[in-house]
């Protein structure tokens, strides 16, 4: 059985939507950014978006919240548990979260919901993949890089069973072996 990684956005697209997003996010030229990277998934696009929103001119500040989702695809109500909060006070702050999938929606509703509450002055949500076919709760990102098939994705920070976070590009799993079934 060998697996091969079909890629669906290769480094240079998504270099250049990057880059594409990173001036949208500057374009309101916003002076008091809090970047806010939802861990683990969206640990290497926020390292590409803030390197590209320096070239815009910004200096956010960053930080990191780790949350983890349970019940989808079993509970419909799944729920969101904070394993690892963020050290800042965000009341008054300008909030951009940024994750890798928008899917069901339910960790960016949670995640919107959670810095309204604590005082953010705005928050905005930057995704790099919007699944807009797998949505169960309200929520819509304000700054979307692609809208991906309703496929797994792997690599750019994501994983599959904690493989393939490492790959510098977006792709699909593939099994050889159901492929020749
Ligand atoms: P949701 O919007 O609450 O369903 O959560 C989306 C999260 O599920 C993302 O931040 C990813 O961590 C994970 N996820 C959803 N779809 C995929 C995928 O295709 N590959 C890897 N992780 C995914
Ligand atoms: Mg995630």
């Amino acid at each position: 059985m060998t697996k091969r990684i079909e890629v669906l956005f290769s480094e240079e697209v998504i270099a250049e939507t990057v880059g594409s997003l990173a001036r949208a996010v500057a374009a309101p030229r916003p002076d008091d950014l809090l970047v806010v990277a939802i861990l683990k998934g969206s640990f290497m696009f926020a390292a590409d978006l803030l390197r590209a929103l320096h070239r815009e001119g910004l200096a956010p500040q960053v930080e990191f919240m780790m949350l983890s989702s349970y019940g989808a695809g079993t509970v419909s109500s799944g729920s969101v548990r904070i394993v690892r909060d963020i050290d800042t006070d965000v009341r008054g702050r300008q909030v951009l979260l940024v994750d890798d999938i928008l899917e069901s929606g339910r960790t960016l509703a949670f995640a919107r919901a959670l810095m309204a509450e604590r005082g953010a002055a705005s928050v905005k949500v930057a995704v790099l993949l919007d699944k807009p076919g797998k949505r169960q709760a309200a929520c819509e990102a304000d700054h979307v890089g692609f809208v991906c098939p309703d496929k797994f994705v792997v690599g750019y920070g994501m994983d599959a069973a904690h493989q393939w976070r490492q790959l510098p590009f977006v792709g699909v799993v593939v099994d050889d072996a159901d492929k020749a079934a």
